[in-house]
């Protein structure tokens, strides 16, 4: 696909009806217990494939391990990987892990994608409905939790999303006239549209009151719970967000929040956004219409409160 534009997987074109799509992921725990973070971090490293539209074949474990920790939670860590996988239908072919003062883990996965339907990020188009697929905020819930300022409840509901596989939403966009894809991870709502935007010379209208985000993770901003990524994101995307000054604070903060495991963006026909939501629907998956795309010679995302 070339560098020039950040695309989430690399493509290789093996013959007309085959491409093969390539990621690699890795990161430190998130959660305490070890098994979660293992699903966490797989449903991670999986989501690139499911965003460029291509579907998980084989993957690789990647493991730096303080050795201090012992087998036992060497072994959970894997396990959780294996269950998500599995759940994937993509085979473990093999590892490789290495001792390390710092616990990582996470995949490198090969897809299959079809040649003509690549979502690379320089084909969305104009005047489409943008759709998200999962709820913002898991960077500020997780940094509370490491202070133990997390209500219970929040943190339950924030994990089980983030083990929540792109795989459905990854299916019911093919079967749509979808022209974009991409999935919110470290750079955020904004980081990662922008990327879109940017790369397919449109414009974005969105509602900063229209995101769905965790129910009670304003009250974790409000504490002063973001991480050091809100910042950074925020000045990766420049002047590519004109963001409106009747946008709420804490939710400005929320569209710059970097999120692990976050769900997609589909960018697709306004006709096609309710078989879209109904399919998503039909797996026990909310999604949410959060504004649209528009044309224009200066790619940029215009943010508004309604
Ligand atoms: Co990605
Ligand atoms: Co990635």
């Amino acid at each position: 696909m070339g560098f020039d534009y950040a695309d989430d997987a690399g493509v290789y074109l093996l013959n007309e009806e085959t491409a093969l799509v390539q990621t690699v992921d890795f990161f430190t725990p998130i959660v305490d217990d070890p098994r979660t973070y293992g699903r966490i971090a797989a449903v991670n490293s999986l989501s690139d494939v499911y965003a460029m539209g291509g579907k998980p074949l084989t993957a690789l474990n990647i493991l730096c391990y303080p050795e201090e920790l012992g087998p036992m939670i060497m072994r959970e860590i894997l396990q959780g990987g294996l269950e998500k996988m599995g759940e994937a239908g993509c085979s473990l072919v093999g590892g490789h892990s290495v001792a390390d003062k710092e616990l990582k883990y996470g995949l490198s996965v090969t897809g299959t994608v079809n040649p003509k339907r690549i979502f690379s990020n320089d084909k969305a188009k104009a005047n489409q409905a943008i759709v998200v697929t999962k709820k913002i905020g898991t960077g500020i819930v997780t940094t509370a939790a490491k202070n133990d300022a997390c209500p219970a409840a929040l943190l339950d509901e924030a994990i089980q999303q983030m083990e929540t596989l792109n795989s459905k939403a990854s299916e019911a966009m093919l079967n749509t006239r979808a022209t974009g894809c991409t999935d919110i991870t470290g750079f955020g709502l904004l980081g990662h549209l922008s990327e879109v935007i940017k790369a397919s010379k449109i414009g974005a209208r969105i509602s900063s009151s229209r995101v769905p985000y965790f129910f009670g993770v304003e009250e974790l901003v409000r504490k002063g719970f973001v991480t050091k990524g809100n910042r950074t994101n925020r000045e990766y995307t420049g002047n590519m967000v004109r963001m409106d000054s009747g946008v709420p604070d804490v939710h400005q903060k929320l569209l710059f929040d970097p999120q692990t495991s976050g769900g997609l963006i589909v960018i697709l026909p306004h006709e096609d956004v309710a078989q879209f939501q109904k399919e998503l629907g039909s797996h026990g998956q909310e999604s949410s219409v959060i504004g649209e795309t528009f044309e224009t010679n200066e790619p940029h995302i215009e943010v508004k409160n309604s």
